[in-house]
């Protein structure tokens, strides 16, 4: 364990000051590491080693550029390494991020006659919107614990039959912080004959993903991983496939690199990866991104479990005895299918955005707030009902934001500490009991508060 405790070394920034609108200016404690993570050193000293290297890769000949792509060659056995995935069967396309690897396989894709993709209700838009696009969708049922009810999934997968074109599943929820059993699920889904889709970019920076699976027919076909969620906030994301779920997919988006032969009247496409990779790809993302997993990998899952654990333990036992907190999803850090440390709650009587404020300005805390790109989901949990929401949605589309749905999420990494939550909670818990230091406004069009008089001067601490 003792090396965990290290970790946060491995952080770029772990210990940068920030000011504090009651004066002065304290370590910044991050707990939003569901939406970005910090970069791992390693990963920093990796990129500013390659950037001396950089040059196009694959059509250039000189040596700089033969030394970028083998890097970049490397970079994708890596990631199909990090997902226990075998070359000859798998390919890894680079993406830019999450939503743009599910848009380029839902566009690539072909389905059969009026198709249904098969979500979960958990999912980030980013694993929605893409799939209403080319079909209908239709929810996977949950289970009282917030896990899906696999009973009932059966019965809802063998009733759309033929029209039922793909599984699309987040491997953890981004609210709950719950865990999906995606090899169940796909388990079911290829007894129906269908594909799965796994968006693991939550889930892959906590827990282990692997295409395969002991059980046979639990293999995943897709999975996608999104390096800024895994300490390398370069702009690099996997799509991983099975060769041959890809091999009926024409290309995503058009232009150089995809082709292996063009004349004024035909176009022969190139294979995947390539044809999956329009234009020059973000090979700096693609070395940030294999470095992290290498990173993952020598740290080792069941250290970043177990110590995962027992802070997402203090976060939750810490946040439940705060008088007027309501937590969103269970509170069961021991629950079967287990939950990561994402913790999104609400304090009775304070607005969320007040809530983040609060902890942002005084305690010098980043959270988040909002509906964290999962409305409907949201919604559903604040029990809003139909009328209520039909009227704030009026005054949000009017510019008014004050009144937008929203909870605040805590989020925690494999480098956060007890000092962190401890430091968290004692600034929750004040505000809860006594309200906060400062007086605050509220902006009409972000829904924001700000101390009042008081603004932060970004330009002050870093300019371009
Ligand atoms: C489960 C999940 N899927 C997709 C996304 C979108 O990721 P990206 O910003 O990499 O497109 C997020 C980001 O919060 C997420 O949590």
């Amino acid at each position: 364990m003792a090396e965990v405790w290290n970790i946060r070394e491995w952080i770029v920034g772990w210990d940068t000051e920030v000011p504090l609108a009651t004066g002065g200016t304290r370590r910044y404690v991050y707990l939003d590491n569901a939406a970005s993570t910090p970069a791992f050193t390693t990963v920093r000293d990796k990129v500013d080693e390659f950037i001396g290297w950089y040059s196009s890769i694959h059509r250039g000949t000189g040596f700089k550029s033969t030394v970028a792509t083998h890097v970049y060659e490397r970079a994708r056995e890596i990631v199909l390494d990090f997902v226990g995935a075998d070359p000859k069967k798998h390919v890894a396309v680079f993406c830019v991020n999450t939503t743009e690897a599910v848009n380029k396989l839902a566009c690539c894709m072909r389905f059969p006659e009026n198709p249904v993709v098969l979500v979960s209700p958990l999912e980030h838009h980013s694993n929605d919107l893409p799939w209403r696009r080319y079909a209908e969708l239709a929810y996977l049922p949950l289970n009282g614990e917030g896990g899906i009810d696999l009973a009932a999934t059966e019965r809802l997968v063998a009733s759309l039959s033929d029209r039922l074109a793909l599984v699309a599943v987040t491997g953890a929820s981004n609210i709950t912080g719950q865990v999906i059993c995606v090899h169940e699920l796909a388990r079911i889904a290829h007894a129906n004959g269908v594909r799965i889709l796994v968006d693991a970019a939550q889930l892959a920076p906590h827990l282990p993903i692997e295409v395969d699976s002991s059980e046979p027919g639990a293999q995943l076909d897709y999975i996608v991983i999104a390096g800024h969620k895994m300490y390398a906030p370069y702009g690099g994301a996997a799509l991983v496939a099975r060769r041959d779920a890809l091999s009926s997919c024409g290309p995503a988006c058009r232009g150089g690199g995809t082709v292996k032969l063009v004349t004024r009247d035909e176009v022969v496409w190139a294979e995947v990866p390539n044809l999956l990779e329009a234009g020059t790809p973000n090979v700096v993302g693609a070395v940030a991104l294999a470095t992290a997993a290498r990173t993952l990998q020598s740290i080792g899952f069941d250290r970043i479990q177990q110590r995962e654990k027992e802070l997402a333990k203090l976060l939750l036992e810490g946040i439940c005895a705060i008088p007027g907190v309501t937590i969103y999803g269970s509170a069961d850090t021991d629950a079967p299918e287990g939950r990561l440390g994402v913790v999104s709650f609400n304090l009775d009587d304070v607005p969320h955005q007040l809530v983040a404020a609060v902890l942002s300005y005084e305690g010098g805390i980043g959270v988040r707030n909002g509906c964290f790109c999962t409305q409907p989901l949201v919604v559903e949990l604040l029990d809003i009902g139909r009328e209520e929401f039909a009227e704030r949605a009026v005054e949000i589309l009017a510019g008014d934001r004050r009144r937008i749905p929203g909870m605040v999420r805590a989020s925690l990494g494999i480098y956060n500490d007890e000092e962190d939550i401890l430091h968290f909670l004692a600034e929750l818990g004040r505000l809860a009991r006594k309200g906060p230091r400062l007086e605050y406004e509220q902006e009409k069009a972000t829904g924001e508060y700000h101390p009042e008089g008081y603004r932060m001067r970004p330009e002050e601490y870093l300019s371009i």
